[in-house]
């Protein structure tokens, strides 16, 4: 047949059409690196309250979907929005600048969606792009965040017949280390109630730089700062006073008092190091997380990835660490005690944190009530390698794992992206480094052959 030249034209036009709308939408937001799916679950019938996620289904998966595990990302300091987590350190692209002006998205090869399906979950409402219907309703405590979460969840899960039965991971940064176990808490008490068909399949919880036992947690800054060459013992004398101070006002029930005592200590530490920031002493400027504000200011950005185009996004809202500053203090080591007699938990520790780091974990650990502690405790700590390279070292026993992974801070998906990746994939699978003791091979190292 031959087609008229307008025809021609018309389908060239098409074609143009096409390829450029498969190149990038007009903001400049690839095509490839728009969610699969997002948007709003509500928490409260009574309220417009909702919570505000972003799913990535799996790039590469290594099994069916429906069997495929999925794995919740939960953002730390409280009010901090998981967008930072998604654009700046494990999402599938990130916010970059060459001039720190122009911004742009780049692959990350080391997201971790690759055979993972990975949900970013603002929480709690008010946070990032989730929504408070009202202040009184921003949550206090960890329950009131847990019950929100669970809504949202559940919801995610009944969304799409293809997330029914999936293995349900959660991952917390930093006070996500509070979130992450309070909602795996929350889910194991549920479940208890509920058939099968209802129940979330629930596998396992990572904690990242998390706060978890704030009380054993506080009391290490001293003595890892003195160790470290970076204070004085008269220094190190005044750090621990402030420690005392915070450990003394725990003791008294005064909460909000015990974490504005916990922050000085934190203070003090940075203004003594001089340090740009305590997350990574590594680190001579700060972090260029605003760049991500930048990016999602824009209100072509905000309808690409499904948020309401006249919320005004901000990396965190003060409103919601205010209503939660009570909280900050009080421990959440109970539920991990629960959580690790029945399903995985993995802590990872960035080398070069000063806040949440490898001997603040060290310490609160040693201190579970759980069976098989005294033997997770002289269970040897391997060294760890991926791709044939030292990336840190895991100690593991029963369903507790614990990660040191080397050359990064407090955001370990972003200074690490392929060991990171690496880490959580082979723990989820039970495989490398992280298989059980009968499945492991001579090689700790799964990637050797890569
Ligand atoms: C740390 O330094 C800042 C800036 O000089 C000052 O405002 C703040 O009070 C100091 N904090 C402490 C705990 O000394
Ligand atoms: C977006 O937010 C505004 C202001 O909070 C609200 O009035 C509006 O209903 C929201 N739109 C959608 C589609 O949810
Ligand atoms: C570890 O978790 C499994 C479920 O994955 C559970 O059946 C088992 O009892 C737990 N093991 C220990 C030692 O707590």
């Amino acid at each position: 047949m031959k087609s008229s030249p307008t025809t021609t034209t018309v389908f060239l036009l098409l074609l143009l059409c096409l390829l450029h709308s498969s190149a990038s939408t007009p903001t400049g937001f690839p095509t490839e690196a728009l969610p699969t799916k997002s948007g709003y679950i509500p928490v409260n019938p009574k309220t417009n309250s909702a919570i505000f996620y972003l799913f990535y289904e799996a790039q590469n998966p290594t099994s069916p979907l429906a069997e495929t595990p999925l794995l919740f990302w939960l953002q730390g300091r409280p009010g901090c929005s998981a967008m930072t987590g998604n654009f700046f350190e494990l999402g599938p692209y990130r916010v970059v600048s060459s001039d720190g002006e122009s911004i742009s998205l780049e692959p990350n090869l080391g997201s971790w969606n690759r055979i993972l399906g990975l949900v970013f979950v603002d929480t709690p409402i008010g946070t990032g792009f989730s929504i408070a219907s009202t202040h009184e309703e921003l949550p206090r405590n960890q329950l009131s965040i847990a019950r929100h979460l669970y809504a949202a969840v559940t919801g995610f899960i009944e969304s799409d017949p293809l997330f029914r039965n999936r293995p349900i991971y959660f991952a917390g940064q930093s006070y996500g280390g509070k979130y992450a176990p309070a909602i795996g808490y929350y889910i194991l008490k549920q479940n208890q109630k509920l058939p099968v068909e209802k129940q979330v399949n629930l596998k396992g919880i990572a904690l990242g730089n998390g706060l978890v036992d704030p009380l054993t947690q506080v009391k290490t800054h001293a003595l890892n700062a003195y160790f470290s060459g970076l204070v004085n013992e008269r220094q190190k004398a005044e750090l621990e006073k402030l420690q005392q101070k915070s450990v003394e006002l725990v003791k008294m029930g005064k909460w909000s008092e015990a974490a504005d005592a916990r922050f000085k200590v934190l203070d003090t530490l940075q203004n003594v190091t001089g340090f740009a920031t305590l997350y990574d002493y590594t680190m001579r400027t700060h972090y260029q997380s605003i760049l991500v504000d930048k990016f999602l200011s824009s209100a072509e950005v905000k309808r690409a990835i499904g948020a309401n185009e006249s919320t005004v996004y901000k990396e965190c809202n003060n409103a919601v660490l205010a209503a939660l500053n009570a909280d900050v203090m009080k421990s959440v080591k109970y539920m991990v005690e629960l959580l690790v007699k029945n399903i995985k938990v993995l802590l990872y520790q960035g080398h070069y944190d000063l806040r949440d780091g490898v001997l603040s974990t060290e310490a609160w650990v040693k201190t579970m009530r759980w069976e098989e502690i005294e033997r997770f405790l002289m269970a040897e700590r391997k060294i760890w390698k991926v791709r044939g390279v030292l990336a840190g070292y895991v100690q593991k026993w029963a369903n507790l794992s614990n990660a040191v992974v080397l050359g990064t801070g407090h955001f370990v998906p972003k200074d690490q992206p392929l060991n990171s990746q690496a880490m959580i994939e082979d723990w989820i699978l039970d495989q490398g480094i992280f298989a059980s003791e009968l499945e492991r091979d001579v090689s700790s190292d799964s990637r050797a052959s890569f």
